[in-house]
């Protein structure tokens, strides 16, 4: 191999550990890590004592930096090596005994494990990086980043990451929970209570709720990328497409391929090339609506499609609902239907008053105006009765995940391939149909 860097090395689509969760040789434990010899020099940084700066010389140099091995040393402004994270090699996929195979997504695929050293029964997602060309992909690193970043008790906890035979075999390991929403939905023989449904939202908007404060945007909430656990607890998943705000924007704008179709805001739609928080909210009432008809909201094939379901639901945009509608690059090639009242309490009609409120609050077309997490979580709708039920509560069923039920695919469009399969969407070109 020439010492220029080239492609990244071709591997094997699937590692044995994909295959056939066969031990192998590999019993458990890392891979043979080549363990790099010790120093031959005696000086350490990390026996430095940070407390006890070094003489100095009258140029102000610490009186070792005169040495031969000078342009070996760090600056003085460099703290002691005892002062960074440790480094630590990722552990071997093969710590891990395949179980079942959950699910293929667009950006990874899911296994259930056993962690032979614990017993713990866990997920691992294994990235699909095989295509990569340019190194590690920043999504696989935005999606670790994200899990780590956002630990919380309605977040899906990120144990570790391993690796498989080749360097385009990475691994999250994550705790292993029963069921996701969608299949959860699909199979359940009648639809979520009232009380249950408010207790999903709360865990659902405190999960947001903490990313958000953690500057953290998901940009894919839906329901196939929320796990339920048999004891009643939500746990958000899949920060396949999650992003730091707050940072610089680059020239182009943020892209606008993010959100599954169903769930992606107006302003997305629209053309808007900065967007915040309040896409996740949007995509937060898509959800509400979808627990209280048991059917997706905005069941729609394309782009112009889901803006005219969107302009249905809600009335078209008007100067006060939504002030800076002409402002967006796509207003202008968009023709209004004629105005039209909002329809929520006719496609909604068993809901309260404060239930209808907090829709609309969350489906407002002004991202402006639509309601935070934090907000949404002290709104009336939760305090009148019926109160939320306790998770412990809630019914358990049979995991498909684990294997106990044959798994009926649910019927929703996949995610968008993000910043890998951005397009211009000014000349609104039909997205891939729904799988
Ligand atoms: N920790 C977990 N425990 C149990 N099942 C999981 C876990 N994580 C993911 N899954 C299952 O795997 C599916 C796909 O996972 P995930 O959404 O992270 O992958 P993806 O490739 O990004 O998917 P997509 O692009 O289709 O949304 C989930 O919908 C869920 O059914
Ligand atoms: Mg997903």
């Amino acid at each position: 191999m020439s010492a220029i860097a080239g492609p990244s090395t071709p591997s094997r689509k699937r590692s044995k550990w994909d295959n056939d969760g066969e031990e192998t040789d590999r019993n458990s434990g890392s891979l043979p890590v080549k363990r790099r010899s010790k120093p031959k020099t005696t000086r350490s940084h990390t026996t430095t004592d940070a407390t006890q700066p070094e003489p100095h010389t009258d140029s102000g140099c610490p009186v070792s930096l005169k040495t031969s091995s000078m342009v070996h040393l760090h600056s003085k402004f460099v703290p002691p090596r005892t002062s960074h994270p440790p480094i630590i090699p990722s552990r071997s996929v093969y710590s891990y005994e395949r179980l079942n195979q959950i699910e293929e997504g667009s950006y990874g695929v899911v296994f259930r494990a056993r962690d032979k050293q614990t017993g713990d029964i866990v997920a691992l997602k294994k990235l699909k990086l095989d295509e990569e060309k340019h190194g590690f992909p920043i999504t696989a690193l935005r999606e670790i980043n994200a899990l780590i970043s956002c630990r919380h008790e309605n977040v899906v906890g990120i144990r570790e990451v391993v690796v498989g035979d080749t360097l385009t075999q990475v691994f999250i390991v994550m705790d292993f929970i029963e069921h996701d929403l969608k299949s959860l939905l699909t199979l359940m023989p009648a639809p979520f209570l009232q009380s249950e449904i408010k207790t999903l939202m709360l865990q659902l908007l405190s999960a947001v709720a903490h990313c958000h404060t953690h500057w953290i945007l998901h940009r894919d909430l839906k329901t196939s990328n929320l796990l339920m656990n048999n004891r009643g607890t939500i746990k958000v998943a899949d920060f396949g497409l999650a992003r730091r705000f707050g940072d610089p924007v680059g020239v182009g704008g943020m892209t606008q391929l993010v959100v599954t179709l169903w769930y992606r805001a107006p302003e997305i739609l629209l053309g808007a090339t900065t967007y915040s928080t309040a896409v996740d909210m949007w995509s937060i009432g898509c959800i509400f609506g979808e627990l209280l008809l048991n059917e997706p909201v905005f069941q729609a094939k394309g782009e112009i499609e889901l803006l005219s379901m969107i302009f249905k639901l809600l009335g078209p945009p008007t100067s006060s609902s939504w002030p800076d509608y002409s402002s967006l690059p796509l207003s202008k090639t968009i023709s209004l239907p004629p105005s039209q009242p909002p329809q929520f309490r006719q496609k909604f009609p068993y809901m309260t008053a404060a239930g209808i409120d907090l829709l609309s609050s969350l489906l407002a077309y002004d991202p402006e105006k639509r309601i935070s997490a934090e907000d949404a979580l002290h709104h009336p709708y939760f305090s009148e009765s019926p109160t939320p039920k306790h998770p412990d509560l809630f019914g358990s069923f049979p995991s498909a995940a684990a294997g106990e039920k044959p798994r009926k695919k649910p019927d929703s469009p996949s995610a968008p391939l993000g910043a890998a399969g951005y397009q211009m969407l000014t000349e609104f070109d039909p997205l891939p149909s729904p799988t």
